[in-house]
């Protein structure tokens, strides 16, 4: 058996807790691969809405298998929060949760120097979520950082040793007044830790191999947005972790040719959240009416997210990097009142009109734009495919196309039964 990989092809919120959701009843086992906290992913069905951070999106489906990999950086706090507001809903989550040994621990300390880091960056400040991904990540590929297995034996003298350079840093370069901040939360991460310890702290990395080998169907769940990735994405504009598939592999423990299909997932038109250029973003109305009828709002900080067109020569190059099989088209019903709709298809620059993505995202790159008439109907009622207004069929046609792979899901509204599985030709 191979893994399948479902990833975000954009600036991240491309809706993958919900579609991972919905793929979870054809797998066995779903596992998140990187990124931590940061990302918040929504999930809507029965009238519940939940958003999980650190847990993965098939946690509300029996008999499933969840795993939190060796890449992914886990805050105890939050952790916590998420079991208890899972547990709340009566999902009991002690029997199929499995954690990585060697998943990085985000530290109280980690949490301060990100804000720390931010602050002093002033007006150039990467526009982070503050949950401490920069500062983990740069102990990790530092080699000074605590995974989860340290949690198991002479922690506290490690932690000691940890937090008291972080302290350092804090106050001797940053000029941080972190004391107050530090003695506010170290309780409450030490009591997160007791609960992470309640849960299967495995060798992931032998688990999921013995998985696929007993014939077990795995689905890997990324987080952020390829365009977020730390080395393809707009940087520093970017988070610390590798988003692209590539990334399964080393945050799984899984050989490349054990990589199945890749579902790249993407709005029917662009957002972003914090700092970073985005060539298609939108400063007028429009912008309004597209964050207002998307309900663009950051799942985990609240801030309203940057909102544009589809962006296809951003596109091309996610489709290129992920080997993406599948594309999913999420969030159509947003676009139900357009009258017309524009797609970016390539970049000016200097004068010349290119294809591919360049090196550095300035001012100087001007989106070429083609138009294509709106459906203005309801799509949220819709259950098939027949149903589907001309002009929408022609959308999907248009962006198939250009990117040489079929739409297999469009998506028409957050719920879990608002997904149209298209039919193949
Ligand atoms: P993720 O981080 O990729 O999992 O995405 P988020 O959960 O951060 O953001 C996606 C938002 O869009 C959430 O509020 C979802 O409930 C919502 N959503 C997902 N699919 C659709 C859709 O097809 N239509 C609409 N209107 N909302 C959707
Ligand atoms: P999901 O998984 C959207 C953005 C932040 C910031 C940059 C770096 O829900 O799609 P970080 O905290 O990682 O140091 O922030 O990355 N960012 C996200 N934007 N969705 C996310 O996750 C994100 N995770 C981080 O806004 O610009
Ligand atoms: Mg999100």
């Amino acid at each position: 058996m191979k893994a399948d990989v479902l990833l975000g092809l954009q600036w991240g919120d491309e809706g993958k807790g919900k579609i991972v959701d919905v793929l979870t009843p054809n797998y066995d086992v779903i596992t998140r691969f990187q990124g931590g906290p940061n990302a918040g992913h929504t999930l809507e069905f029965n009238n519940i809405k939940h958003v999980l951070h650190t847990i993965p999106s098939g946690i509300f489906r029996e008999n499933k298998i969840n795993i939190i990999g060796n890449g992914v950086v886990i805050d105890p706090i939050v952790f916590k929060k998420e079991i208890d507001s899972i547990q709340k809903l009566g999902f009991d989550l002690s029997k199929n949760l499995y954690i990585s040994k060697k998943a990085h621990l985000i530290l109280p300390t980690h949490r301060i120097l990100d804000a720390a880091s931010e602050q002093k960056k002033g007006k150039t400040k990467i526009g982070s979520t503050l949950k401490g991904i920069g500062p983990t990540y740069k102990d990790k590929i530092g080699r000074e950082g605590l995974r989860v297995g340290d949690l198991l034996h002479n922690f506290k003298s490690k932690y000691q040793e940890r937090t008291d350079n972080h302290k350092t840093m804090l106050s001797d370069f940053f000029h941080y007044d972190y004391k107050q901040i530090l003695a506010d939360c170290e309780q409450d991460w030490f009591e997160g830790v007791e609960v992470l310890k309640s849960f299967q702290i495995v060798d992931t990395e032998h688990f999921i191999n013995d998985l696929l080998k007993k014939g077990k169907s795995v689905l890997a769940e990324g987080a952020q947005g390829t365009l977020l990735d730390i080395d393809f994405g707009s940087y520093p504009f970017v988070t610390s972790s590798n988003t692209i598939c590539a990334g399964a592999c080393t945050g799984l423990g899984l050989a490349p040719q054990k990589i199945g299909k890749v579902y790249g997932i993407f709005k029917a038109y662009c957002t972003r959240v914090g700092m970073g250029p985005f060539p298609t973003e939108l400063h007028d109305e429009t912008g309004t009416k597209l964050r207002d009828a998307g309900n663009e709002y950051g799942s985990t900080t609240g801030r309203p997210r940057r909102c544009g067109w589809l962006d296809l020569v951003a596109l091309k190059y996610s489709v290129m990097l992920n080997g993406v099989t599948e594309l999913i088209m999420m969030k159509a019903d947003v676009l139900d009142k357009f009258e017309l709709i524009k797609i970016c298809i390539g970049y000016e620059i200097d004068g010349e009109v290119v294809e591919h993505f360049p090196f550095e995202l300035t001012d100087n790159v001007k989106p070429v734009y083609v138009e294509l008439p709106g459906w203005e109907t309801d799509l949220t009622k819709i259950k098939n495919q027949d149903e589907f207004p001309e002009e929408l069929n022609n959308y999907i046609s248009f962006i198939e196309d250009e990117m040489g792979i079929t739409v297999s899901i469009a998506s028409v509204g957050p719920n879990r039964e608002q997904t149209i599985f298209m039919e193949k030709e």
